[in-house]
């Protein structure tokens, strides 16, 4: 059957709204509810076994591997490499016995992504993949395969796609964890219990969708959007200024917070709006000073933080967009929430081809 756009104003607006549904959709192939487990699809090696990961991806895909290589390393301790797919092969990447080289893709077609997948396999990794359509190339060429259950994604830019690969992600690197014995049994549990939280908070997040909506004309005039953030959140901000370059064309840059000194502050004006990405956590304080070294340069910021991180650090701002409280675990997920709104309102705006932005793909299967 056809896909309708149903009462939305375009494909993009309504697979953004779609994410608490197909989270949880994602999720529950992931999570046993009464034990509190996560759980994966069978597999015929052992991850107890595997000494590290690399992570090939190409876009939004990319960003959701750079959030994982935090989850992987956090929880499970395993060294993770990470790779645009494109640059992977061409490095001539070092690749030993007991490696797990893994793929994530909406598509499962794109082709870097793709032949970096083959070479991988050719150089004795196991193969894992992280794919939206089930009977792509790169699921038919996984030793693991781990769908998210997204549904099909017609927007060119990635959104659902990108919060399921993220609820997949944190599932696997809570499984390896706790084949590695590095997790317990509680504090599976509570990965768990946060992953289950992440519907209901990404619902919240779309609640703010007028504040954003009321707030996109302060975006739209700029010719230049620095993103900033940090830990697991720095991916974030990375994403947030590919969604806004993808389809509002405004020139955007994301930045590690503390990196940021070491040269974007150079630009900061006025004319620059610097949207901070920090939700309440160990990590506030860090990203606040730096917001605070962007202020005193006369920078226009906008926080996206949650009510005690815009109550401690509001003042000042140009415009705040409030999140739900969250753990540390599922901010990413929440969090691309408004960065994925705060760039449709923009394009609006500006009348631009949301779901078809010029010279980009859906599916890039050139390399
Ligand atoms: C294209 C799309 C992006 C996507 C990227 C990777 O650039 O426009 O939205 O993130 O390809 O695609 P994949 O299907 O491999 O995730």
């Amino acid at each position: 059957a056809a896909i309708e756009k149903g009462n939305y104003r375009h494909y993009m607006q309504k697979e953004i709204f779609e994410q608490p549904t197909v989270v949880a959709q994602t999720l529950s192939s992931y999570i046993r509810p009464l034990e509190q487990q996560v759980a994966l699809p069978q597999m015929d090696f052992d991850l107890a076994d595997v000494k590290r990961i690399t992570i090939v991806a190409c876009g939004t895909s990319f960003y959701a591997g750079l959030v994982a290589k935090y989850w992987f390393e956090q929880f499970a301790r395993v060294p993770v490499d990470i790779d645009v797919a494109s640059e992977f092969r061409y490095r001539d990447p070092v690749l030993e016995a007991g490696g797990l080289a893994l793929f994530i893709s909406q598509s499962g077609e794109t082709a870097d992504t793709l032949a970096a997948l083959r070479h991988a396999k050719a150089e004795g990794q196991k193969i894992a993949v992280v794919v939206n359509v089930p009977t792509s190339s790169m699921a038919r060429e996984a030793d693991l395969l781990l769908p998210t259950h997204a549904g099909p994604e017609i927007g060119v830019a990635s959104t659902k796609a990108f919060t399921c690969q993220l609820a997949v992600l944190a599932a696997f690197a809570a499984n390896l964890a706790v084949k590695k014995g590095r997790m317990t049994r509680a504090e599976e549990q509570e990965v768990v219990q946060h992953l289950t939280e992440a519907p209901a908070a990404l619902n919240a997040a779309l609640a703010h969708d007028d504040d954003i909506a009321a707030m996109a004309h302060l975006i739209a005039p700029a010719r230049d959007v620095l993103y900033l953030g940090r830990g697991p959140d720095f991916p974030l901000a990375l994403e947030g200024a590919l969604k806004l370059k993808e389809i509002s064309y405004i020139h955007a840059e994301g930045y590690a917070s503390g990196e940021m000194k070491h040269g974007p502050i150079a630009l900061i004006d006025e004319a620059v709006p610097v949207i901070v990405i920090a939700p309440s956590g160990p990590l506030f304080e860090k990203t606040v000073s730096n917001m605070h070294e962007v202020m005193a340069r006369g920078g226009k910021v906008v926080l996206i933080s949650d009510a005690d991180g815009i109550a401690e650090a509001g003042e000042g701002c140009m415009a705040t967009i409030e999140m739900p409280k969250v753990h540390p675990l599922i901010a990413p997920l929440v969090y691309a929430v408004p960065v994925q709104l705060l760039a449709y309102h923009v394009a609006c705006a500006k009348g631009t081809d949301v779901d078809q932005p010029r010279n980009l793909a859906k599916s890039v299967t050139v390399e």
